[in-house]
């Protein structure tokens, strides 16, 4: 049985992602409801480091529900890829009394819990926080279903001006290495095709379903391309590959880049993040470390964070089948 947990510290890590301020604010008012302290440690790993901590009350999370970004800022640390930064953290940690944290973040952020709770044995307990979904043991992470909403929104607009020009535009939507928000976005916005890293397509393929899309009557058209997809060239290249190969197109394209992490998160985002934060510190409380909470079959369900950073969540290659049927 480890020490009785007095005091939580809370923190944020790595790419933003909306949704995160109702996970901090979820985790704060639990320590709260349980008569636990609670403290924010700002711009994450390198907050940890540099001691940059405030104490927080209900009412300091009053309002934050609805808003985008992260009140406790984040960073990406490299400083505590050391073992000197991470001792340095301890030190602060134990100054401050903080005996266990919360980790909101991606891999990165929970491959560092990891690291610092073997080196010394530190409590934390990591909720999955990420536009990317790329998270294994959680159907979804916080931001992810907000960053849907916002690709959906703004592609239709695209298809507005793309059908009145008569042209085909290539949508970059993030996920330098998952194509989960390519593939979800594409099919819910109607994409003629959808390029994502887990999948190579090849150009043949595109061009061919591009002449088929033609000669079956439709004057415009929509690619959905993840940032790292697997034909290797990035949107540009494409577009000017295809561009010279079918003349009969004329191409553009739009890279959507960082509005898709802003914005006031979605009802769902708020929702898991408000479960998410309260098991998190529940967890806690009863003893329990080195867990991710992800949400699995709507249920709040715990993996080992080795797992969670090990594992992969593979994409639903049902919705590829859906995508290439609804592009007849
Ligand atoms: O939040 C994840 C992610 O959006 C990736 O899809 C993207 O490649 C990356 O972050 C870019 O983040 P940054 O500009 O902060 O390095």
């Amino acid at each position: 049985m480890g020490k009785k947990i007095k005091k939580i510290g809370v923190m944020t890590s790595g790419g933003d992602a909306p949704g995160m301020n109702a996970a901090i604010r979820a985790v704060v008012r639990a320590c709260s409801y349980y008569n636990v302290d609670c403290i924010g440690v700002y711009r994450g790993y390198q907050g940890l480091i540099d001691g940059d901590f405030e104490n927080l009350s209900a009412r300091h999370v009053s309002n934050i529900i609805n808003r985008g970004g992260t009140i406790l800022k984040t960073a990406r640390s490299k400083e505590f890829k050391t073992k000197e930064g991470r001792a340095k953290a301890y030190q602060h940690l134990k100054n401050a009394k903080i005996d266990a944290l919360v980790l909101i973040g991606g891999d990165g952020t929970f491959t560092g819990g990891m690291v610092f709770n073997n080196e010394y044995n530190f409590p934390c307990i990591g909720i999955p926080g990420t536009i990317d979904n790329d998270i294994f043991g959680t159907n979804y992470t916080i931001g992810f279903d907000t960053a849907l909403n916002t690709v959906v929104e703004v592609i239709d607009k695209i298809r507005d001006t793309a059908s009145s020009h008569n042209r085909l535009f290539f949508v970059e939507v993030m996920g330098r290495d998952a194509g989960f928000i390519a593939l979800n976005a594409g099919v819910g916005a109607g994409a003629e095709e959808i390029l994502i890293p887990e999948e190579d397509m090849g150009l043949d393929r595109l061009l061919e379903s591009l002449k088929r899309s033609k000669r079956s009557g439709k004057s415009s058209s929509i690619v959905v391309v993840a940032e790292g997809d697997k034909i290797g060239k990035n949107v540009f290249e494409l577009a000017n590959y295809v561009e010279e190969n079918l003349k009969q197109y004329e191409v553009r394209v739009s890279v959507l880049g960082h509005m898709q992490r802003g914005g006031s998160p979605s009802c769902f985002d708020r929702v898991l993040a408000s479960r998410l934060g309260v098991s998190a510190v529940e967890l806690l409380l009863d003893g329990k470390t080195n867990l991710m909470v992800g949400l699995i079959n709507n249920k709040v369900q715990t993996t080992d964070m080795e797992k969670a950073v090990k594992g992969h969540h593979t994409i639903n290659r049902e919705l590829l089948r859906v995508s290439d049927i609804m592009s007849i």
